[in-house]
């Protein structure tokens, strides 16, 4: 069974960033095979760790409807593309990534949806661990890409809005049929200066967090690094060891 890690939160966060983080501690310091997974329509997690995607499902999907004469004979729809997402994943080092891909013009992503989970479903039991990151708000959770999270991050930026939307999140994670292990809330980009920072420092969120009901895993403080190397579209991870960051995986994931 792997171990899966799942990463969700409001939009712009900061949970692409840590699912990177997280991708880079996993391979650094357990034992184990890797599959990261861009379940956001709109990849970037291959951007920040620094690989050029392969392929994607709905690259398959695509694929395949385009078949003038169908699938090659004696194949099932399933194993065809469990065949081909093999074939898409991308290798970067010490990890696989495996990247949903954004279905053309407006429409539903429920199909590429439902065959992503499937794939991951299936993907899964050849890692140790799978590290999943999500799309912004709560959508995601409604459509269920993971059946089963062992360890749950809920990513908010420095505010009470972000913390009542990771609440929200939460909330419900509850109500749907997922298995939640161990579930924690992250508090990202905090300001430089922090507890004494421009806006008061994580004091004035500690009331927003308890009464969320969530275990705060850590404040990760707003690094200019980070945001030097999003804008020049360098890759996150490997740049230097980021010390609170591995602190929180180190007491949080387990495996
Ligand atoms: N601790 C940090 N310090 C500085 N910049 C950060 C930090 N964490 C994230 N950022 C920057 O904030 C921006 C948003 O981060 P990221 O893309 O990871 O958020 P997201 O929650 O995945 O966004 P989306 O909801 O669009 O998927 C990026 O430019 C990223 O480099
Ligand atoms: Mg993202």
């Amino acid at each position: 069974m792997s171990y899966t890690i799942a990463v969700a939160g409001k939009g712009g966060t900061g949970k692409t960033t840590l699912a990177a983080f997280i991708v880079d501690y996993l391979r650094k310091n357990k034992k184990g095979s890797l599959l990261a997974v861009d379940a956001d329509p709109n990849s970037t997690l291959n951007e920040c760790l620094g690989l050029a995607l392969k392929g994607t499902v709905v690259g398959i999907l695509d694929k395949i409807a385009a078949m003038k004469n169908g699938l090659p004979s004696g194949m099932t729809k399933d194993r065809y593309i469990e065949y081909e997402v093999q074939d898409s994943l991308s290798e970067g080092e010490g990890f696989d990534l495996l990247a949903m891909g954004r279905p053309e013009g407006p429409g539903c992503y429920c199909y590429a949806n439902t065959v992503l989970r499937g794939v991951i479903e299936r993907l899964s039991k050849g890692y140790d661990f799978v590290v999943i990151d999500n799309e912004a708000g709560m959508e995601h959770l409604s459509r269920r890409t993971a059946r089963q999270i062992d360890c749950f991050f809920i990513i908010s930026d420095f505010s009470r809005i972000g913390i009542r939307s990771a609440r929200r999140i939460s909330d419900l994670a509850g109500e749907m049929e997922i298995k939640i292990g161990k579930k924690y809330l992250i508090v990202n980009m905090a300001p430089e200066g922090s507890p004494v920072g421009a806006t008061g420092g994580i004091e004035n969120l500690k009331g927003e967090i308890a009464a969320s009901g969530l275990e705060l895993a850590g404040v990760v403080p707003f690094e200019k690094n980070i945001e030097d190397l999003a804008l020049a579209g360098k890759p996150v991870i490997g740049s230097r060891e980021n010390e609170e960051i591995n602190k929180i995986f180190k007491e949080t994931i387990e495996g």
